[in-house]
């Protein structure tokens, strides 16, 4: 979210309703704010939204996004979730809001391959109890990952410039469709994270040898889950993986 002030420093403020309205627009309909809370869901009216308390985070991501994440190092794990559930297509279409002071970091990098509003002037957050306005002490900028960025441009022209980096996206398309074809499970589902695979399934949706993977959770670069006396991997993690090393590509 954007940076406040030491005494105002709280991830408690809120997105005015004029730009959920506007966000709305251009998705259609919001399923999801993966960051939220009762307070603040009162105005976004996402049909599904996570808490602090459920974390957002560890949770499964499904449909259209909005998301304003709280303050801080939690931002950038937000907004890498952001890219990896939109380009795995779990998220079709997506707007972020963040701090427009936060452009430079390697995690938001992957966010100039999208449209982006940086506004003209501050947004006036608002307060947990609907009463107090905060000023934030820079501006903001909002992100468009999705199919219709002429909606983008109609709805978010008029809070600030709707810009995209001159020349080619610097991410590689999005991974081989062959990649995300639906491995057969070889294994029970978890609760929240879909089926786990086993070394062979996951080799075969990260087109890399078994002895590969092998040594990526070895070495502790793929996560992985320990079922008895082997290792079952979850979809997620392993798109996790695939888009991770993209971006880290192109660094
Ligand atoms: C900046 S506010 C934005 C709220 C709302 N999305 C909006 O746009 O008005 C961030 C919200 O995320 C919540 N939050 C903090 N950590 C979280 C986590 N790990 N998972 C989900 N929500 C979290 C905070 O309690 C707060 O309500």
């Amino acid at each position: 979210m954007a940076r406040v002030s030491g005494a105002t420093r709280s991830d408690e403020w809120y997105t005015p309703p004029v730009y959920i309205e506007a966000a709305r627009a251009v998705l259609g309909t919001i399923d999801l704010d993966p960051a939220s809370c009762d307070a603040a869901n009162a105005t976004v009216k996402a049909a599904r939204f996570y808490t602090k308390a459920q974390d957002g985070l560890v949770q499964p991501w499904q449909g259209r996004v909005w998301l304003n994440p709280p303050y801080g190092k939690l931002a950038q794990a937000f907004v890498a979730k952001l890219v990896v559930e939109h380009e795995c297509g779990r998220v079709p279409a997506a707007i972020a809001l963040l701090n427009s002071n936060s452009t430079d970091p390697p995690w938001f990098q992957p966010l100039w391959d999208y449209l982006l509003c940086f506004t003209r002037g501050r947004i006036r957050f608002i307060s947990g109890d609907g009463h107090a306005k905060f000023r934030p002490q820079n501006g903001s900028v909002f992100v468009y990952l999705g199919p219709r960025p002429q909606n983008f441009i109609k709805e978010f022209d008029r809070f600030g410039e709707v810009v995209r980096r001159a020349g080619e996206p610097r991410l590689p398309a999005v991974a081989a469709p062959e990649r995300h074809r639906r491995p057969t499970p070889s294994f029970a589902a978890t609760d929240n994270g879909g089926p786990l695979l086993d070394y062979e399934t996951a080799a075969a949706y990260l087109a890399v040898s078994e002895r590969h993977v092998r040594e990526l959770w070895a070495k502790r670069r793929l996560a992985g889950i320990k079922v008895g006396r082997s290792v079952r991997f979850l979809e997620a993690d392993l798109d996790a993986f695939i888009v991770s090393n993209r971006v880290s590509a192109v660094r």
